[in-house]
């Protein structure tokens, strides 16, 4: 099925323009001794399907079908790319190339997409990796690792796309942060929730997937810088792991039920239980809180309880409805009013 709308043919017009503007502004590699697949890629191709082959790019939207996701296409044969690559695909906005391109340059890309890209999809221990990233740390690092820094000061979840991850993150301190938790971050720590090979495969895949640049420096010099702005600014807005959205009124009420002889009406700790129990009910109105818990955060310590204290875990009996609709309601009352407008 295609369609497409005047807005996607007029935006297909406009990738025509930019792509030729783009490559008659750079030189073309010299034929024969080095073909740099890279550099092609980023020319022809990073346009509609991203600088990181997973066709998130300014193109998506507009082109239907949208460029697949080449880190999600184990399916895809090398044979299969170079033709299509050659030839196009009928019914796409994928032209054939092989007026522009000659044959060995084709290849090459079909190789640089498939080394650079689709890596971890041929790879079952990285693939697995992924899925437990998917389950457990997308929520907070994001799809693509980039995280979610705070304008605000909370303490941001590693962004696993800089440089400087890169160089700081060793494999041994990644797996000793997955296993223990960072403390005083919304850090937890995985070594009882997950089974070894889990921690091993999802580091693995991080450091595999999420952390190399696509290609030597040319793609992602400034590629997320605009997602990430736009990421700092929603730094408090994160959505609930479970897909679920919290309604306030239900939360509320679940609150004053089962919360606040704890935590007390006001959110502060000071509950009528909390005089006999030690250590005291979290005070959700302290700065340090409101800087450390957003709606992930605070629904995952609802769920699991802290060992130690008397904070039971909520998912012995409430639904998973039940435990969203009240971290929604700590999340608004206490955390996002203390802390201005941020993070509607
Ligand atoms: C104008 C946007 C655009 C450009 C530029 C573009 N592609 Fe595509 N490409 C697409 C679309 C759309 C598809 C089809 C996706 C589908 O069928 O689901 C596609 C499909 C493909 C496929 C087959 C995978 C599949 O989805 O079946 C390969 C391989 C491919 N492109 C490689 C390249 C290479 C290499 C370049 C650069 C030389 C390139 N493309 C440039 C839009 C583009
Ligand atoms: C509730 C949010 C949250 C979740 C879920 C989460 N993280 Fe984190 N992660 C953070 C924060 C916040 C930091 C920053 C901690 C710091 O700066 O000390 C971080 C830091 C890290 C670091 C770097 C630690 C260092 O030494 O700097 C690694 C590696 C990491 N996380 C991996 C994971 C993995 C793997 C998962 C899933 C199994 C995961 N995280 C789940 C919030 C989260
Ligand atoms: C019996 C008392 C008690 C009840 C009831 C209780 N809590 Fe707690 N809660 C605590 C204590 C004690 C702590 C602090 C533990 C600590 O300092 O590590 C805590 C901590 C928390 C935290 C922060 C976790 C952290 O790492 O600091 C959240 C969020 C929380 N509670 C939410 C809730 C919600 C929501 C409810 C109702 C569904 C609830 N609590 C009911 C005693 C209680």
């Amino acid at each position: 099925m295609t369609r497409y709308s005047p807005l996607a043919s007029s935006m297909l017009v406009f990738l025509f323009w930019l792509i030729s503007t783009n490559t008659s502004a750079t030189e073309r590699p010299p034929g024969k001794a080095s073909i740099r697949a890279d550099v092609l890629y980023h020319n022809y191709c990073s346009v509609c399907h991203g600088d990181r082959g997973d066709g998130n790019s300014r193109a998506k939207n507009s082109l239907v079908p949208p460029p697949k996701d080449f880190t999600r296409a184990p399916e895809l044969t090398r044979e299969t790319m170079i033709t299509i690559i050659t030839h196009g695909k009928p019914g796409t906005a994928m032209t054939g190339w092989k007026t522009q391109l000659n044959d060995k340059e084709m290849a090459a890309l079909a190789d640089y997409i498939r080394a650079t890209f689709m890596q971890v999809s041929l790879d079952p221990k990285l693939q697995r990796g992924r899925v437990v990233y998917a389950q457990n740390c997308m929520v907070c690092h994001g799809e693509r690792g980039q995280g979610a820094p705070s304008a605000s000061g909370l303490i941001p979840p590693r962004d696993f796309t800089t440089p400087r991850a890169r160089a700081e993150l060793t494999r041994e301190r990644m797996l000793a942060a997955v296993n223990n938790g960072r403390p005083n971050t919304a850090m937890a720590a995985f070594a009882k929730r997950l089974p070894a090979s889990d921690i091993n495969n999802v580091v693995d895949y991080i450091r595999a997937g999420l952390m190399l640049p696509a290609s030597g420096g040319i793609s992602g010099t400034n590629a997320h810088s605009g997602r990430q702005d736009q990421q700092a600014a929603e730094g408090m807005a994160l959505p609930f792991a479970n897909g679920l959205t919290g309604n306030m009124a239900r939360g509320e009420k679940m609150y004053m039920a089962n919360c606040a002889t704890c935590h007390g009406t006001k959110g502060d700790g000071k509950g009528p239980r909390a005089y006999f129990i030690n250590p005291k009910p979290r005070n959700f109105i302290d700065p340090n809180f409101r800087l450390a818990f957003n709606r992930p955060a605070i629904y995952t310590a609802v769920h699991d309880g802290r060992l130690g204290a008397e904070m039971p875990a909520w998912s012995k009996v409430l639904s998973e409805q039940e435990m969203t609709d009240v971290s929604e309601f700590v999340f608004r009352r206490f955390v996002q009013q203390g802390r201005g407008k941020q993070g509607k």
